[in-house]
């Protein structure tokens, strides 16, 4: 019999996390389960900072943007002995397993975790960049498509008036889902994502041929982790975090002025960056943290641990840790060819 129960958020934040948190808490009063939060993601069950959530602690939190908990990209498994430590700490509390709401670092650890040491853990997919697989879509994305879109918008008017060529960084690390998205949504002129390497002379051809023929301005949207075409542009050597991945951001800043060197146009950046993570969660990201977090909790409650809870279509899913993370979720090329339906 489950009684009681661990839930940390780690990695990046991103809208929807208290929403889970919330969820979890409310479903546990349904089965007598207590419920203790750690701070700041894995760091929290390394150092056994941890506070018991109620209904009382947890009212309110839903409309919150971030996470009640804190979070950091702590990866256990690099800390000295961090298995040791993690498996300590649920036994001084007594827990009997974890909820961990988490992206591709978080939860590819809670995989190595749950399959190698036995550590019992139940997933929460989230992070606006919507690569994970076993769920159609994770906590985040939907909101940070929203603000995306919006600033695609903005630019539209101020890029229209003067006559420039507009060029927008999203997040996106390994994948082009919100730029894709937030493309398509707001009409952009190009859109360059990880999954399709680009050649910048290309799309500098397009934009000429496109003001060519009339048009005064262009909206290039560009995934921070896009790729150039081997060959064609250097990009900066970024450090990399705690999992070995590379810190991004800034590959605007070298397509803007090349593009305004290729085609004469006055080209302007924006690099949009944590505004996309940052404030309250749409519905969409309200409603799939309240229905992950409740069924996260019905699985605690039957010791189904091992597992991460995912949207498939309009029902919740499951699917092994091995399954979620074992390959990154890209956009599939139909929904790229509907973008760029648009670019012309
Ligand atoms: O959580 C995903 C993400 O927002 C990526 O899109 C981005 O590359 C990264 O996190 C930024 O991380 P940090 O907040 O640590 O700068």
């Amino acid at each position: 019999m489950t009684r009681r129960i661990g839930i940390l958020t780690g990695g990046g934040d991103c809208p929807g996390l208290n929403a889970v948190i919330r969820a979890v808490v409310r479903r546990a009063e349904h089965f007598d389960v207590s419920v203790f939060g750690f701070r700041n993601g894995w760091r929290g069950v390394l150092d056994s900072t941890v506070e018991r959530l109620d209904r009382r602690s947890t009212q309110g939190i839903l409309l919150r943007g971030g996470t009640v908990l804190g979070t950091s990209r702590t990866n256990p498994i690099s800390e000295p002995d961090g298995v040791a430590r993690i498996t300590e700490t649920l036994e001084v509390h007594e827990l009997d397993g974890l909820i961990v709401i988490g992206g591709e670092g978080t939860l590819s650890a809670s995989r190595v975790l749950s399959e190698e040491h036995g550590v019992p853990i139940i997933g929460v997919p989230k992070t606006i960049d919507n690569d994970l697989g076993g769920t159609d879509f994770t906590i985040g994305f939907s909101t940070a498509v929203d603000v995306a879109t919006d600033a695609v918008d903005r630019l539209h008017s101020t890029a229209e008036s003067h006559n420039r060529i507009m060029v927008l960084e999203l997040m996106g690390r390994h994948v082009g889902w919100i730029a894709t998205y937030a493309g398509l949504a707001g009409g952009a002129d190009a859109i360059l994502v990880p999954e399709r390497s680009f050649d910048i002379n290309k799309v500098c051809r397009h934009l000429k041929r496109r003001h060519g023929m009339g048009r005064s301005f262009s909206i290039v949207v560009v995934a921070e982790g896009a790729v150039p075409a081997e060959g064609t542009m250097a990009l900066p050597d970024y450090e990399t975090d705690d999992f070995g991945r590379p810190v991004l951001g800034g590959i605007a800043n070298i397509i803007g002025p090349e593009i305004e060197r290729q085609t004469g146009f006055e080209t302007r950046v924006t690099v949009l960056g944590h505004v996309q993570r940052g404030g309250r969660p749409n519905a969409a990201d309200r409603v799939l943290g309240s229905s992950l977090g409740k069924a996260a909790m019905d699985h605690a409650a039957e010791g189904n641990w091992g597992i991460m809870v995912g949207q498939d279509g309009a029902h919740v899913t499951t699917a092994s840790l091995g399954e979620a993370t074992r390959e990154l979720k890209t956009v599939p090329s139909e929904m790229f060819e509907t973008a760029r339906v648009f670019f012309g």
